[in-house]
């Protein structure tokens, strides 16, 4: 360094702790020297997020969120969004980045909770960093429903009303509460204005807030790993864990080879299939919003689907509230109950490497199920597909709530000392 970019640095040192956090955070950050691809998702959500931000920025520049017809009778947000993919220059490649890239995000995101569940990184001391990561996961949710409405499609129209009519069934309150959420008795121009301020800047920020202490909370803990190893009980004579690396170079390098997969396949989405044959954008939604004509199978985007199934599964009605109240109370659980698995845990191991068979089978089911259940959630319902999503809620209930019972029973194996790597 020049003497006078060091005198620069010591000036802006002086006022601004810029050497120390990247000190702190990257050059002198300690990681576990074993990570693996599943510890791309985490640097893959972070791209994500300024994918969506960067287009959301661009698509609000030519996006108006107003439900009255045009002279051509379409719903002026409709038109403004066939627009944006046909007239404005560039503008089909940024409106698909961005429709592509909210599933993309669920899919990555999906992934590194998984990654979670694999090696035990809730468990102590990142709890805070698992409920950050929960409460990341429902405001991603409330982002992605909100931001459907702003096309004012078919899909984007009824599954908002479908979706805030489950309000109305919360007692006293729910009727209320959907009125507060529409504006109005149906969704109309004042649900859509709402939706829109809350999509472009009240969500977005509270979700960067969410994802900033997720990562202080990460950095402050320190990073698990594959074997679920704390590698900060064994460090060297400088005080630096004997199994660490620095982040930067060795994980800012590897992390390039997880963005590189990942836009090779986001890429050939976004050219050659942005609508993911009608799950990523629904064919309903190519047409206008029109609240006479009720579309004969609404169903929510994919990433919904599995919570929707668990929704749709509650039939009976109980202690005098119907069924489906206490479908939306079990729907509202099967998402909240996520923050409590590092609670629900009782294993003598954090990762699944040295965890028994019962474990693994458990993970296993939950897995089949919630895929079932996904799936599921697309169709429309008959009694059959009813009774499978039933069972499939009971397995994804009991694999949480039967977890400190079975996590105890199960035969691990030891954990090693230090972590493994080849
Ligand atoms: C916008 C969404 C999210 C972003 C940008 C994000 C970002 C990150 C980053 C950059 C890391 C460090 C790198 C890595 O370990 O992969 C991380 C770690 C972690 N995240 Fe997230 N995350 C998000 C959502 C979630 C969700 C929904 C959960 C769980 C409910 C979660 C749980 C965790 C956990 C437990 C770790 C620590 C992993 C370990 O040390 O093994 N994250 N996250």
């Amino acid at each position: 360094m020049t003497t006078k970019s060091q005198a620069l640095l010591n000036w802006v040192d002086e006022r601004f702790p810029l050497t120390s956090s990247i000190k702190g955070h990257l050059t002198e950050y300690y990681a576990p020297k074993n990570f693996n691809f599943w510890y791309f998702f985490g640097s893959l959500a972070l791209m994500v997020l300024v994918i969506q931000i960067v287009t959301g920025i661009f698509l609000v520049m030519h996006y108006k969120p107003d439900a009255s017809l045009n002279a051509a009778g379409v719903p002026v947000a409709f038109a403004s969004v066939e627009y944006i993919m046909r007239d404005v220059p560039g503008g089909w490649i940024i409106r698909y980045l961005h429709s592509t890239g909210a599933s993309a995000f669920f899919i990555v995101v999906y992934l590194h909770m998984f990654r979670g569940l694999l090696y035990g990184s809730y468990r102590k001391p990142r709890e805070l960093i698992w409920i950050f990561g929960t409460l990341i996961f429902l405001v991603l949710m409330a982002e992605a429903f909100m931001g459907y409405l702003l096309p004012w499609g078919q899909m984007s129209f009824w599954g908002a009303q479908v979706i805030v009519n489950l309000f109305s069934a919360i007692p006293l309150i729910g009727p209320d509460l959907s009125l507060v959420i529409r504006g109005d008795f149906v969704v109309s121009d004042a649900t859509l204005n709402r939706f829109f301020s809350f999509h472009v800047i009240a969500v977005p920020l509270v979700l960067i807030g969410l994802v900033a202490a997720h990562i202080v909370a990460l950095h402050e803990v320190g990073s698990n790993n594959p074997d679920g190893v704390e590698i900060k009980k064994k460090k060297d004579a400088n005080g630096i864990p004997l199994d660490g690396i620095p982040f930067h170079p060795y994980y800012t390098v590897k992390d390039i080879v997880g963005v590189v997969a990942f836009l090779f396949f986001f890429s050939a989405v976004v050219f050659f299939a942005p609508e993911a044959g009608g799950y990523f954008l629904e064919f309903n939604n190519f047409l206008p919003a029109d609240p006479l004509v009720t579309p004969p199978h609404i169903a929510p985007v994919w990433y919904f689907t599995p919570f929707y199934s668990i929704l749709r599964a509650v039939t009976y009605p109980l202690f005098g509230l119907d069924a489906k109240f206490w479908g939306v109370v079990a729907m509202g659980a099967s998402v909240v109950i996520i923050a409590f698995l590092p609670w629900l845990d009782r294993s003598p191991v954090k990762s699944m490497r040295y965890k028994g068979v019962i474990f693994k089978s458990a993970v296993a089911i939950f897995v089949v199920c919630f895929a079932i259940l996904g799936y599921l959630g697309v169709l429309p319902p008959t009694p059959g597909r009813t009774l499978v999503s039933q069972i499939c809620s009971v397995l994804y209930f009991a694999f949480f709530l039967a977890m400190p019972w079975y996590s105890k029973l199960d035969k691990c194996k030891p954990e090693p000392e230090r972590v493994t790597f080849k």
